[in-house]
């Protein structure tokens, strides 16, 4: 039977208006501060969808464009400035940071409490024991596409590739505590072929494309594919192979329209989430 295509781009939607809905209701609009150092075209990319996403859920936004030569005290001087900021209720520092920036320390800058990718130690801390603060967006995307389509990982065997602060390691916390059984594999597991053949829930997040074939997904697997690669021709694609994994999975995400959207939007949810606590709700 073919798969089901997990449709990341209806899903952000519906959970933006969500978030657009109940900002609304709130005495003063959500803020959001996104800082982007040096010009990586990706991120520039990332951070103007982000902004357009602030407009369509009527939160009031910043952005902050610095050259690459921005020495670490000033970006921390920024940082701190926005932490003192009463109508600013989130920071996003776009990683990576360009050469030279001491990435842990500016993560480290940023008040917990407008930590909306939950990155800080405090917030990752708190998503360790069970007591999350902000959903990783990631993550947090991928539980909330497997809640919309009914997918529970209880008792599932949960395989994640890839195991970055960002995604990997996170991702199989939030499995976990939703009573899967998880394996993260990375570089230097021998055997990520049959791992990723075991598992009932494979959520790919390395960055490689080509790298999840048609033979490591059992069939009637869902599979997750987080990746955002170019391909030699420029096109934009995951790390799984679509048509071989698909023939076999019983639900799939696509690239692009599938995980990226729903990071998105969960960002605006986390902010959401700030500003709620930063006004006493
Ligand atoms: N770079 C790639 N993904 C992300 C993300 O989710 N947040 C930030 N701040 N930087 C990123």
């Amino acid at each position: 039977m073919a798969a089901t295509i997990i449709d990341g781009k209806a899903l952000a939607a519906k959970l933006k208006e969500n978030v657009s809905m109940e900002a609304q209701t709130l005495p003063r609009k959500p803020g959001l501060a996104v800082v982007l150092v040096g010009d990586d075209p990706a991120s520039r990319v990332y951070v103007t969808s982000k902004r357009k996403d602030c407009d369509e859920c009527g939160f009031y936004s910043e952005e902050y464009a610095l050259p690459a030569s921005t020495a670490q005290k000033e970006l921390l001087d920024l940082v701190d400035g926005l932490n003192g900021r009463e109508d600013i209720d989130g920071i996003l520092v776009q990683l990576p940071l360009p050469k030279g920036l001491d990435e842990k320390e500016v993560l480290l800058a940023i008040d917990p409490a407008k930590d909306v990718d939950c990155f800080h130690p405090f917030n990752v801390g708190k998503l360790v024991i069970g007591e999350p603060v902000f959903q990783p967006c990631t993550p947090g995307g991928v539980m909330e596409m497997l809640k919309e389509y009914g997918i529970d990982p209880a008792g599932k065997r949960c395989v994640v590739l890839g195991r970055s602060n960002i995604v990997g390691k996170p991702m199989g916390m939030l499995l976990l505590h939703a009573n899967g059984t998880v394996v993260t594999c990375h570089s230097k597991t021998p055997d990520m072929a049959e791992l990723a053949a075991s598992a009932d829930i494979l959520v790919s997040a390395v960055g490689k494309t080509g790298l999840v074939t048609g033979d490591m997904v059992k069939e009637g697997a869902v599979v997750i594919d987080v990746a955002m690669n170019r391909n030699e021709s420029g096109k934009l694609c995951g790390d799984v192979c679509y048509g071989e994994a698909a023939a076999k999975a019983s639900y799939i995400t696509p690239v692009p329209g599938g995980v990226g959207p729903m990071t998105r939007a969960m960002l605006m949810k986390n902010t959401l989430t700030a500003a709620k606590l930063h006004q006493g709700l």
